[in-house]
């Protein structure tokens, strides 16, 4: 996990940029013998209620390359969670993933490890050099994960199963493009420790 620390402080300002932790826990502690009575109150306080019985752990997902029969579930997942079916360009996807030449594109889905087990997600990425000036890196086109499984970690295993990958391939570093709205795939990118890119995106219409 990426952190991060607010430099808002007055105590911060001397230092340009995010404050080390170091400084910053210092800080804290200051703050804490400067003012008791405000961070500890004497009344005594009611006991915290009992934590929550933990979640039910997801069973294991086996990650394992796409193939021709996934397909199916492949585009249903995908048209359920973009509204839009789009058969032959997962069609094509796969088909120059399973090419012998260069460094074809990534093609990962999870399933559980029972037999005759359905499709709970899928990622989609390519090694990639020099378009528009960049050095090599991975990007991620596409991931989704079945909505009946989502939350419990499987979209994470899928992202790193793909880094891993792009690590063999000899780059260090992962790339991808989110819709500027889509708060659901940034909050995903950003708790992977995803941040903003040195590249911008031009776009305009040519009427067609
Ligand atoms: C984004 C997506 C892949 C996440 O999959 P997931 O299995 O639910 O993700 P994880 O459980 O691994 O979550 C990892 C982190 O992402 C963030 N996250 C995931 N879902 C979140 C949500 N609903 N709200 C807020 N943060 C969320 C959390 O920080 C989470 O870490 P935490 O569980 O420790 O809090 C999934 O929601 C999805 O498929 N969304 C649709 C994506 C899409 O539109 N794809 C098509 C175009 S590419």
């Amino acid at each position: 996990m990426v952190l991060s620390y607010e430099n808002t402080d007055s105590q911060s300002s001397v230092f340009p940029g995010p404050v080390p932790r170091m400084l910053k826990d210092t800080v804290v502690q200051r703050e804490a013998s400067q003012q008791p009575s405000q961070r500890w109150p004497s009344q005594p306080v009611e006991a915290e209620p009992p934590a929550p019985a933990p979640a039910p752990a997801r069973r294991r997902a086996l990650i394992r390359p796409a193939r021709a029969a996934d397909l199916p579930a492949i585009i249903r997942l995908d048209a359920e969670v973009t509204g839009m079916a789009k058969e032959d360009y997962w069609r094509d996807q796969l088909a120059r993933c399973v090419k012998r030449r260069g460094a074809p594109p990534l093609f990962l889905v999870a399933t559980s490890t029972e037999a005759g087990a359905p499709l709970l997600g899928f990622v989609l990425g390519e090694v990639r050099a020099w378009e528009f000036g960049s050095e090599p890196c991975g990007w991620v086109y596409a991931i989704a994960v079945n909505p009946s499984v989502r939350q419990s970690g499987l979209g994470a295993e899928l992202l790193e199963a793909m880094a891993l990958r792009f690590r063999d391939r000899g780059v260090g570093k992962v790339r991808t493009m989110v819709a500027r709205d889509d708060r659901l795939l940034l909050l995903f990118f950003r708790a992977a420790g995803m941040t903003t890119g040195p590249y911008l995106e031009l776009a305009k219409d040519i009427g067609n």
